[in-house]
């Protein structure tokens, strides 16, 4: 990991315009403020897809179409605290479906509490835990001819360009069978003074989050960032319908890392990209689908419309 880490960042701080990977964000310091994120009252998306969950969990579970005597596996892909997902495991299992539950998560830590957590409050659930990051672990699906249904929630696949988002789509769908299914949540295009707080938010929470990455490269490389010469910015284009972040330097400054020669010099007012936030609709997530063998079937959606969660198949 930490050498994956340190080339991303020594390859991100030499290019122009300087960019980090917004993966890197999530050490115990972001995982713990992105909890905090996730409960503030800018940040819709969490509450948004709980709502369709509590609520239409009987309809996605009845969308999921499966044979009761054929067990299946759920397996969700950066299930992080997995609050959301209960009401799904709860609605599977209280209608007799034979299924194990596997989440996978890069963070060991929030494995072993999702486990603590749904063996309380579901002792039936038949749960095994991977931690690791999901993108490697896409060929150890093959390795079990089980019916899957693939959980990919939270908008967590707005971090990755249009591009990337179709290429990871693409290796999903090469590694399933037909009829698996994927149900993938995601933030949708709206206005910007919805959009935008969520990524902005007034408490600084966002930004301490954002901060917290060079803190991190601090911590794990040996860098020597100022913090406080560096600002958190945000932008959102709601005709394209991606939000931005970016860390803007406050003054011309030289940044090292331990153990290198690279000096990376920042101008005063300099961005360097940390995060894309992508949010869809019908139309960019057929582009994104097209060419992969995965259809849409169904989608659920909140009642602000503001967010939804996809059933998409395998039909070919
Ligand atoms: C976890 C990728 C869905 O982009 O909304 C929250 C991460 N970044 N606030 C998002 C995030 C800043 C989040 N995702």
């Amino acid at each position: 990991m930490s050498e994956s880490f340190l080339a991303d960042v020594r390859a991100g701080l030499s290019s122009s315009p300087k960019s980090l990977s917004s993966k890197y964000f999530y050490d115990a310091a972001g995982d713990a403020l992105f909890v905090q994120i996730m409960a503030l009252p800018e940040y819709y998306l969490t509450r948004a897809e709980m709502e369709i969950f509590a609520t239409q969990a009987n309809d996605i579970v009845a969308a999921f179409d499966q044979d009761k005597n054929v067990q299946f596996e759920v397996i969700e892909l950066g299930a992080g605290d997995g609050t959301k997902t209960v009401h799904l495991l709860r609605a599977l299992l209280e209608r007799g479906y034979d299924f194990e539950y596997i989440p996978v998560d890069i963070s060991a830590n929030a494995m072993q509490g999702l486990e603590r957590d749904l063996r309380q409050q579901l002792p039936e659930l038949n749960i095994n835990p991977k931690a690791g990051d999901y993108f490697e672990m896409l060929g150890e699906l093959r390795s079990t001819k089980h019916p899957k249904i693939i959980l990919f929630l939270g908008s967590n696949i707005g971090n990755l360009l249009d591009q990337e988002a179709a290429e990871f789509m693409s290796s999903l769908a090469a590694n399933l069978m037909l009829g698996d299914k994927l149900l993938l949540g995601v933030d949708l295009i709206k206005s910007a003074d919805i959009v935008l707080p969520a990524y902005n938010d007034k408490s600084g929470i966002t930004r301490q989050f954002n901060l917290n990455l060079l803190q991190r490269i601090n911590r794990e490389l040996g860098g020597n960032f100022d913090v406080a010469k560096f600002e958190h910015y945000a932008e959102y284009d709601a005709n394209e319908g991606i939000a931005r972040s970016f860390l803007v330097s406050k003054l011309d400054q030289i940044v090292t890392l331990e153990g290198s020669n690279d000096e990376y010099s920042f101008a005063q007012g300099e961005r360097m990209k940390v995060e894309i936030s992508r949010k869809y609709d019908d139309k960019i997530l057929g582009h994104i689908l097209h060419g992969s063998a995965f259809d849409i079937v169904d989608s659920f959606s909140d009642a602000n419309r503001y967010f939804t969660d996809y059933l998409l198949e395998i039909v070919s």
